[in-house]
């Protein structure tokens, strides 16, 4: 009778001989997904049988990854923000660096509808993610808002220029159930498709940032995420500096903008933001692990 660990072992070593970091806990993962199982079931049950199918299936699995192609494309499924994502090559994976945003936008938002009692028939929150990809910041958004009691308080929209990365965020808000609180809009940034009903309190995204010039040197796993979710340009500023340029249009007096940069871009995004937005706030927030991560923008109050 072969059994898990018959069949772990060998796997560890042939991703770890192409090159995985992370081979134990991905041949974990593929092995529980190929017996429809978690990982802390392949770990609870190391004699249990194996069967020629799930094998074979098994096999198949190791080798996508051993070509490089992500854990999570081959699973189907990340976690972002304690919440299981839908995820295939339609827009990029999440990444943990951004639950800073979150946390960010969240802390906006509750502070905002916090400030003062909303009169009867005030207009709600309105918050724009753009460059949503799989949805993953405005879901968690919705998600924990709607939680914490402020469901009708805050409307969303979700905007991306790729049809497909927003159709996985359509399918995602679905799984959450909140997709009756987002307004899903293809768009280039902040083309007028994405103004849907007056000023936007807050803008947040995750737009690419990385510089053209490095993308070949991204990990192997990258290379099977869309171009378009990665690249930035020259210096990889270029959408974010194309969305700095479009704020005033659409911010509320009283709005605010977070932007996730890379953690050596702070420099060249205050420079851009004090180009396109003179005389506008501009600061630069650190995630856990003390990196620089997210550009906050707003109008100086008068
Ligand atoms: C880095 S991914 C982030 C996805 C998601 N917000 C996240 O954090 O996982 C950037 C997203 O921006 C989208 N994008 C790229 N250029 C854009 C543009 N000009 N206008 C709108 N979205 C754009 C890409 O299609 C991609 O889905």
């Amino acid at each position: 009778m072969i059994t898990l660990r018959d069949v772990l072992e060998p796997a560890v070593e042939r991703l770890r001989a192409a090159g995985s970091e992370s081979a134990r806990l991905d041949a974990e993962l593929l092995l529980g997904h190929a017996l429809g199982m978690d990982r802390t079931g392949v770990l609870a049950h190391p004699e249990a049988p194996v069967g020629d199918g799930q094998r074979d299936r098994f096999a198949a699995l190791l080798e996508r990854r051993a070509a490089g192609e992500p854990v999570a494309y081959i699973r189907g499924v990340k976690e972002f923000y304690g919440l299981a994502f839908a995820v295939d090559a339609r827009a990029l994976i999440p990444r943990p660096e951004t639950e800073t945003l979150v946390e960010l936008a969240l802390g906006r938002v509750r502070a905002s509808l916090a400030a003062a009692p909303r009169p009867v028939g005030a207009r709600p929150f309105r918050v724009l993610d753009v460059g949503t990809g799989s949805g993953a910041v405005v879901v968690a958004l919705a998600r924990t808002l709607g939680r914490a009691g402020y469901g009708d308080a805050v409307r969303f929209t979700a905007s991306d220029r790729s049809t497909d990365a927003l159709a996985l965020a359509v399918e995602n808000a679905v799984a959450h159930g909140v997709a009756d609180r987002i307004d899903f809009r293809v768009a280039d940034l902040l083309a007028p498709a994405v103004e849907v009903d007056g000023p936007v309190d807050l803008v947040v995204a995750n737009l690419p940032y990385v510089p053209s010039a490095d993308l070949p040197s991204l990990p192997i796993a990258a290379h099977f995420e869309p171009r378009e979710a990665l690249d930035g340009g020259s210096d990889g500023l270029d959408l974010v500096r194309g969305l700095m340029g479009e704020l005033p249009r659409v911010l509320a007096p009283s709005g605010s903008a977070l932007l996730e940069i890379g953690s050596d871009q702070v420099d060249a995004a205050l420079a851009a933001a004090a180009a396109a937005l003179p005389g506008w706030n501009a600061t630069i927030h650190a995630d856990l692990g003390g990196r620089p991560r997210v550009l906050d923008l707003g109008r100086v109050a008068s």
